[in-house]
This record gives structure tokens, sequence and C-alpha cells, in this order.
């Protein structure tokens, strides 16, 4: 039977880290959906379309070098506008979440259009400047050369860009419940994960 848990929300809320903790202690298999959206952005930097890129995207490509980095997190946010290539990832996301022994997928669009039947839908945010110096952090540690500023700069644009779109904006689903990080840390906001989860679980 499947089960499928959508978390959804704004860069760097914490939503892959909570995605992650949530796979791990349920069991269930973990899908960053901003990953598909990165690999379709990197190709189109490499000078393939990028709906081209959407319809041959395969389970492979998600292990390409360099996907975590700000330039594709930038081309990710620009090809996410383009209709054409959100609809070629929607079949290789439901089926995802189709997988037996439960799912868990994070992106924008989980729980308002590709699972809007999720047994559970999270929206995780934050504030921007909260979200931003969590994402200067990794990158520094990811060895990038960026400044703070310039990170918050990149959250707002994102922000404006993912919630302004006229395909599958940014928003919560009207049955989300809400978790906002920016006073939390990361047990405490994957322990409130789990709670909800739980509560809506079947009982074996
Ligand atoms: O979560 P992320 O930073 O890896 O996402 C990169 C971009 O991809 C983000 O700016 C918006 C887009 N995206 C989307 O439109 N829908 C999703 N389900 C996931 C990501």
């Amino acid at each position: 039977m499947s089960f499928t848990v959508a978390i959804d929300g704004p860069a760097a809320a914490g939503k892959g880290t909570i995605s992650r903790g949530v796979a791990a202690h349920f069991g269930f298999a973990h899908l960053d959906t901003g990953l598909l959206y990165r690999v379709v952005g990197a190709k189109m930097l490499d000078g393939m379309d990028p709906v081209e890129a959407a319809r041959t995207l395969t389970a492979s490509d998600l292990d390409r070098d360099g996907l975590r980095s700000a330039a594709a997190g930038q081309a990710a946010s620009k090809v996410a506008v383009n209709a054409e290539v959100r609809a070629a990832l929607v079949d290789f996301q439901r089926a995802f979440a189709r997988r037996a022994g439960g799912a868990v997928l994070d992106g924008r669009d989980i729980g308002t259009v590709i699972c809007p039947q999720a047994e559970v839908k999270l929206f995780v945010t934050a504030s921007a400047e909260v979200r931003a110096m969590r994402r200067f952090r990794e990158l520094v540690a990811a060895g990038e050369d960026v400044s703070p500023d310039q990170i918050l700069a990149d959250v707002r644009a994102r922000d404006d860009r993912d919630m302004n779109r006229a395909t599958a904006p940014l928003k919560p689903a009207d049955d989300a419940v809400t978790l906002d990080t920016s006073e939390m840390d990361i047990a405490t906001a994957l322990a409130a994960a789990i709670a909800e989860i739980d509560s809506r679980r079947p009982a074996t």
C-alpha cells in the first residue's frame, strides 16, 4: 500500500533535512524534487533545450555533479517557470509517490499539484533572513565563495520567482500543516514533522 508525505516550502527552510529524517525514521523512499529542476537547469546551461531535458530525464541524472551549486539553483528556478518542463516531470514524481512502503517527496508543488491526495502535507517555512544564513553556511561548507548579502538577495529572488509564477506557484495546500522553523533547531522541527505523520498513519 502506498503512503505519501508531501513536504513543500521555500528554498532553505529545512525541507531537505526534515524529509531525509522522516524517510529514515519511517523507512520511506525520499525524492528531493528540486533535483529534477536542477538537472534540467544544469542541462540548459550546457546548451540543451530544457523541455527536451525534462522529457528525457532518468533517475541516473540525479547523481550528476554540481546540482547543489548556487548556479544550478538559479537555473532550476528559471526552468521551473516553464509549464512544459513541469508537465514533463509529473509522471516521474507520481510514480515515485506510489512506491510500496511509503514515500516522502519534497518540493514546491507536491501537496498542491503532484500529489493532491497525499496522506500528509507539510508546508515547511522560515524567515528569508534565517533561510539565507542557513544556505550561506551550507555553501561555504561546500567551498563556494559567496557573501551573506548575495545569498539573501538570491533567496528573495527565488522566493519571488517561485511564488509568483503562473504555473504551480509555491503556496501551502489548503489542507497542509505549516511548520515555521525560524526558531526551531533541526531536532525540534523533525520531531514535530514525525508527530504529525504518526497522527495520520493507519493503525497497524
Ligand atoms: O529546492 P531546490 O532549491 O533544490 O529547488 C530548485 C528550484 O526548483 C526552485 O527554485 C524551484 C524549483 N522547484 C519547483 O519549481 N518545484 C519543485 N517541486 C521543486 C523545485
